[in-house]
């Protein structure tokens, strides 16, 4: 931070202008470095965005300020601002987050979409018969923070959910979430992929796995280089991750069950393909907010022999 700041007690003002050229000078936040400055702000002083905007002249010092100078100072050298909070909203709820898990994305929203209108179909047939719906069962593979999870049982309380995680620090953070967030009876297991899961069938089979190649130069931004490679990468294979699910959902979904997978904006065909060629039906990618295909799903055929 500049040198101004260390004597005295600066206004917001100063302060956001100051927060904002050194992130803006570390090429973080670029144009939106001010915005950014003022999300620092707000979280460091623990005040709302409208005080900090109606209050340019209120001067900052001791404790918070020092709190202030520690944050840009890290948020500088990439560390993401959801790791200095602590908290990250997601779904319109608040997740703890630490640096054992990947801070949830706004795009991984557009997973929790499709999950529920996918598990819709089985809570309400809507397949002409009379049969009843019924609660689906649902698996979250790598769930993190337990973003996904969380979000899903936040909007459908009486659905069966399980969540997966290799890492057990993961799944610690996962645990907190749901018990902040009231929603303790999503079960969470520890293990590799479907490794947890042995003997179990799912309706609905979801996941936000690692995507990106061990030496993809995107690993290097600095913001990724503080959350966990457990997280972002599954080796030198983009794919790996991806096609062990996809392979492994064939013992694990029940007939007519459907899996949804998030990955990156260049892979949506190759996941496709690796979904088309294990025999799934009705495959399709939904696009994220960018309009970028982010998520592809598709149906697992009725008509093989698998559990009722
Ligand atoms: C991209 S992060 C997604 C986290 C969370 N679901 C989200 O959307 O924010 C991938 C997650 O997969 C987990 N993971 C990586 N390899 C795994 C494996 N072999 N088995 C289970 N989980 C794994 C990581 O620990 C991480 O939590």
């Amino acid at each position: 931070m500049g040198e101004t700041l260390t004597d005295g007690a600066p206004t917001l003002a100063q302060l956001t202008a100051h927060v904002a050229a050194a992130l803006g000078g570390a090429a973080l936040g670029g144009a939106d470095a001010r915005r950014e400055a003022e999300a620092l702000l707000v979280a460091a002083l623990a005040i709302g965005r409208a005080t900090l905007l109606a209050h340019p002249e209120r001067r900052i010092g001791g404790e918070a300020l020092a709190r202030v100078r520690d944050w840009t100072t890290r948020r500088m050298r990439g560390e993401p601002l959801a790791y200095l909070v602590g908290v990250r909203e997601f779904w319109s709820l608040p997740f703890s987050v630490t640096p054992d898990v990947l801070v949830p994305r706004p795009e991984t929203e557009e997973l929790v979409r499709c999950a529920l209108a996918l598990g819709d179909g089985f809570d309400s047939r809507g397949d002409g018969s009379d049969a009843p719906g019924r609660a689906p069962a649902v698996a979250d593979l790598g769930t993190g923070s337990g973003c996904v999870a969380l979000a899903i049982a936040s909007e459908r309380a009486h659905w069966r959910i399980c969540a997966t995680d290799a890492s057990p620090a993961a799944l610690a953070v996962a645990r907190g979430n749901a018990r902040a967030l009231g929603l303790a009876h999503v079960e969470f297991l520890e293990g590799s992929w479907y490794e947890p899961l042995t003997g179990r069938f799912f309706d609905l089979i979801v996941s936000n796995p690692p995507y990106v190649a061990a030496d993809d130069a995107a690993l290097d931004d600095p913001a990724l280089r503080h959350e966990p490679r457990l997280a972002l990468t599954p080796g030198h294979d983009a794919l790996a991750a991806l096609r062990r699910i996809v392979d492994g959902a064939a013992a694990h979904l029940r007939p007519g069950g459907a899996l949804a997978l998030e990955h990156g904006a260049d892979q949506a065909r190759a996941v496709a393909s690796l979904l088309v060629a294990r025999g799934f039906a009705h495959v399709r990618c939904a696009p994220d907010l960018a309009g970028h295909d982010r998520v592809t799903c598709g149906i697992f055929p009725s008509a093989t022999t698998g559990p009722p």
